[in-house]
């Protein structure tokens, strides 16, 4: 006798039936970029099908993704202007704030989720205060504090602090339930590696450091234990949920972070995953839309239950077939 395990993958009803994960729009959060102005839909040419949107055009893109069937976005903002302190970023009439304002007002079950970080708000394009020539983690406190603040002010959901200072979970934590929001969350970018995958990401939020680069702050790519005790601290801290960052490159860590931590594992497929599927499939290299649900497929076999992608989007559009 032969043992035949491909009996179980020959019919197509029983090949989805036995199926271990699957795919669900629930599973996905759409990133998108919004600036000040008005009518505003301009192509990222490094993100092929990702915009820079005014608040009005952001709002209509809401509602397609809504009518879509997803459940959340998180909100880039590019300000007006950039200071050493990033003071744009805790500013109520930025983008983000008035993007916020105006998709609750409209789409009150939307879920709204912003990016807590300074690097798109600061004149240097780092996460956080520069003090003698590098970035200070206690003085950067404060600032993101007062940021998520004003976010959850204007009615986010949840902030997502992406920062990599240490105690900025606790910090924002604190702030929050003193202002009376208990009950908005929090989703740490706990593990978040000091990665090459964010270059298209830069170019669209206009957030490459002008000096020096991240890894004084970001993770190493050689680490895998270190991603433990982050995401350990930032659960101790009172995160809600517990990213990890890029995706694809790092499965293992998604699966040991989803071992040990006994929260919901989010994973972002970064700027430049998205962007090597888009640049091969226009050269006709490879089938893009295959790959995309491959790529997302294989993060949630990994242990991620949300998924934050570019192909938000352009997956549901599949998955609604
Ligand atoms: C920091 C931030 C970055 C990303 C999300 N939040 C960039 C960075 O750390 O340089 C990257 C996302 C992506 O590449 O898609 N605000």
């Amino acid at each position: 006798m032969l043992i035949r395990p491909r009996r179980l993958r020959r019919t197509p009803g029983i090949r989805n039936m036995v199926r271990e994960r699957s795919l669900s729009v629930n599973d996905l959060v759409q990133p998108l970029f919004v600036k000040n102005g008005k009518g505003i839909k301009e192509p990222i040419p490094s993100m092929p099908g990702q915009y820079h949107f005014s608040v009005d055009t952001l709002t209509e893109e809401v509602k397609e993704l809504r009518d879509l069937g997803i459940k959340a976005v998180i909100l880039f903002g590019l300000p007006s202007k950039k200071d050493s302190i990033g003071s744009s970023a805790f500013d109520d009439d930025e983008a983000v704030q008035r993007s916020i304002r105006a998709i609750k007002a409209k789409f009150p079950d939307m879920v709204v989720i912003t990016d807590v970080c300074l690097c798109e708000y600061t004149d240097h394009g780092h996460c956080g205060l520069i003090e003698n020539g590098s970035v200070h983690n206690d003085s950067t406190l404060e600032i993101l504090a007062k940021t998520a603040l004003s976010h959850v002010k204007a009615g986010a959901d949840f902030v997502a602090p992406s920062d990599m200072m240490d105690g900025r979970v606790a910090a924002i934590r604190d702030i929050l339930d003193k202002n009376g929001y208990c009950d908005s969350g929090i989703i740490s970018y706990a593990v978040k590696y000091a990665s090459a995958f964010y270059g298209p990401f830069r170019e669209a939020a206009e957030s490459a450091p002008e000096f020096g680069d991240r890894t004084g702050y970001q993770m190493d790519p050689g680490n895998s234990d270190e991603a433990i005790k982050e995401a350990m601290l930032d659960i101790e801290e009172g995160a809600d949920m517990i990213m990890v960052k890029p995706a694809l490159p790092y499965l293992d860590i998604i699966r040991r972070v989803k071992e040990k931590c006994l929260l919901p594992v989010c994973a972002y497929h970064v700027s430049g995953e998205y962007s090597m599927i888009k640049a091969a499939e226009e050269r006709g290299w490879v089938d893009g839309k295959r790959m995309m649900m491959e790529s997302l497929i294989c993060i949630k076999r990994a242990g991620a239950k949300i998924i934050f992608t570019y192909f938000a989007k352009e997956a549901t559009v599949i998955l609604n077939k």
